[in-house]
């Protein structure tokens, strides 16, 4: 089994990327390569530039990520860890793969109907073709698995048919040059708000500092920012049932399970009955126990820009070596 998967490269990361992303890769690569599969992850780079985008902040997000990633758990000895721009197989790919794909597929996407909105003049190309890009990310390495959340479900078909109609058009039955990848469902992530209202999500985007925990946080920033937690007068509930139209309490119980690897019932059995004053110090030192390891690394990482291009020169040149024979039989193919 050969699993990729891509991710973008946000930079500011806090704990709503950590335990709604991060952390999810992280466990995939632990399961996936103890059973001896191979795992690609990239930074999805060259997807960025689709929508607008500052070019110098896509550049420290990328480093940013990686640096996470890495603080996080990643191993780029276990996992190739690379980005797009580095391996131009991506791009070269996604060209002879809009040979292939057909208007009507791309027109079908709904995230293209979604992000383009009205203004569909107005919209880029490649906001219109990412959805083959996505396909060259794939089928260049013979992915036989891909991640896919919801959203992305129709993306991966659009791979599917597009190696299909590649293989059927240019390719004999005995030795096909791309192979169709299965789509796995990722463990759902936990959702995580806004320290300050319950009903925005936690986001880099969000003016107030205090509304997340960033990953560049130290201890003393993580208690404060959980002491100020926006919270109601109620002490927790027994059960769950409580925490119904109680969100700001909510999301406390959601991270604190989240970050101790319990259920919310159980913090539930155990906080039941106390105020915030005895949960929050408690929910900001389990956070700080938690984090403090990936913090540290995380900045010490951040800091090390020799060190992250060293990561990412790594990951590209292997990744350029697995794509090498599938590109080369893919011009072959095509008589170029
Ligand atoms: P932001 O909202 O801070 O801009 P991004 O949109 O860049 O975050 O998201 C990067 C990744 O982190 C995505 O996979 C997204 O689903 C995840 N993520 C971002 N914010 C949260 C959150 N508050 N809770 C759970 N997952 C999140
Ligand atoms: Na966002």
């Amino acid at each position: 089994m050969r699993i990729v998967s891509g991710i973008q490269p946000t930079g500011n990361l806090h704990l709503g990327n950590y335990l709604g992303a991060i952390r999810n890769w992280v466990a995939m690569q632990d399961e996936w390569t103890a059973q001896g599969h191979e795992c690609l992850y990239f930074l999805a780079d060259l997807h960025a530039i689709s929508m607008p985008h500052d070019p110098a902040a896509l550049t420290a997000g990328t480093r940013e990520m990686v640096a996470a990633l890495v603080a996080c758990g990643i191993d780029p000895n276990r996992s190739i860890l690379f980005n797009q721009t580095q391996v131009p197989a991506h791009a070269e790919l996604q060209w002879l793969l809009t040979g292939t794909a057909r208007m009507g597929w791309l027109n079908r996407m709904t995230q293209w109907k979604d992000k383009a909105g009205k203004n569909r003049e107005g919209a880029s190309v490649a906001l219109f073709t990412y959805p083959v890009l996505q396909a060259a990310d794939v089928l260049l390495y013979q992915a036989t698995h891909v991640p896919v959340g919801e959203d992305q479900k129709q993306h991966l078909e659009l791979a599917r048919d597009i190696a299909q109609k590649f293989n059927n058009d240019f390719a004999s039955e005995d030795a096909p040059v791309f192979t169709q990848p299965e789509a796995i469902i990722p463990p759902e992530a936990a959702r995580i708000m806004s320290l300050r209202d319950g009903s925005a999500k936690m986001s880099k985007s969000d003016p107030s500092d205090m509304s997340r925990i960033n990953l560049t946080d130290d201890a003393d920033a993580i208690m404060q920012k959980v002491r100020k937690a926006k919270t109601d007068p109620e002490p927790l509930p027994g059960e769950l049932d409580g925490l119904k139209e109680r969100p700001e309490a909510a999301n406390l119980v959601g991270i604190y399970a989240a970050m101790a690897g319990i259920c919310q019932a159980d913090v539930l059995a155990q906080f039941g009955g106390q105020g915030f004053g005895a949960f929050k110090p408690a929910l900001g030192e389990l956070l700080v126990e938690k984090l403090a390891p990936i913090t540290a690394r995380y900045r010490d990482l951040r800091s090390d820009t020799a060190a992250l291009d060293a990561i990412l020169a790594d990951g590209a040149a292997r990744a350029r070596t697995l794509a090498a024979p599938t590109l080369a039989r893919a011009y072959a193919a095509l008589g170029l």
